[in-house]
């Protein structure tokens, strides 16, 4: 069984710039070529859903020029992508919370989902100004509104009534959770869709996750039992 929805937190490339006596803007260039690459592996493989964590929402506490630099990449590749995309069918997509990103950059944000939409190869979703809270805290923001409207009873607020305000309403719920740079911990990633996703970490640092870390992770995955909270 391969997932149909891996979510990736891309962490190290800071570690994987220092390794190499060079500025951390370089790593987190390495990180998105290598974001790139993958994602065409991860479309061999058949995966669907590829969600990755590439700025959140506590990121800006960076240094201004690495803020800088992360926006700037983006705007690099927004091109980049388009051409891709052409070729390999491959569906982009953000979540997080956008108004806080310069125009220029929101709008290159939703030009490209809009160019992709009807692209049918694999879907990537980019966490851009993202974190989990934010997000529960924002669509909890749009069920009080429609409470307080009149439009929606708070008796039917249930799990799949939230789900659908969350930025992830249209997407399942990620079945692999990776973290490279072998940190334990989630980061505020996706903290109400990963509930039952499994975990893998790895060492290696973000920029060196080929594709044949990938299938150690896959082939960990194949071998766990999922339970989903119940017996086997
Ligand atoms: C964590 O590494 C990584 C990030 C904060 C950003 C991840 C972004 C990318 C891989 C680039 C995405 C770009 C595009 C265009 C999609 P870190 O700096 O915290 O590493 P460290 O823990 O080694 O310092």
């Amino acid at each position: 069984m391969i997932p149909r929805h891996l979510a990736i937190i891309m962490d190290g490339n800071g570690r994987w710039a220092k390794k190499r006596f060079m500025p951390h803007s370089v790593g987190h260039r390495a990180g998105a070529q290598a974001l790139r690459k993958l994602s065409e592996e991860i479309e061999k493989i058949g995966i669907k859903y590829l969600t990755v964590y590439a700025f959140s929402t506590e990121n800006w506490s960076r240094p201004e020029a690495e803020v800088r630099e992360l926006m700037g990449l983006m705007r690099e590749y927004f091109q980049q992508y388009i051409d891709d995309s052409k070729k390999n069918n491959m569906r982009m997509s953000f979540i997080g919370d956008h108004s806080r990103l310069d125009p220029d950059l929101q709008q290159k944000l939703g030009i490209l989902e809009d160019i992709t939409k009807d692209k049918t190869g694999l879907h990537v979703v980019l966490a851009v100004n993202y974190g989990g809270r934010d997000e529960i805290v924002r669509a909890t923001r749009k069920l009080a509104k429609e409470a307080a409207q009149g439009r929606l009873d708070p008796e039917k607020i249930d799990e799949d009534v939230l789900s659908k305000m969350l930025d992830t309403s249209t997407l399942p719920d990620p079945d692999l959770i990776i973290r490279t740079g072998g940190d334990l911990r989630l980061s505020n990633f996706l903290l109400w869709q990963l509930a039952y996703a499994e975990m893998y970490v790895t060492e290696t640092l973000w920029p060196d996750f080929t594709v044949k870390e990938l299938e150690k992770a896959l082939y960990s995955f194949q071998g766990r039992d999922r339970r989903f909270g119940g017996r086997p």
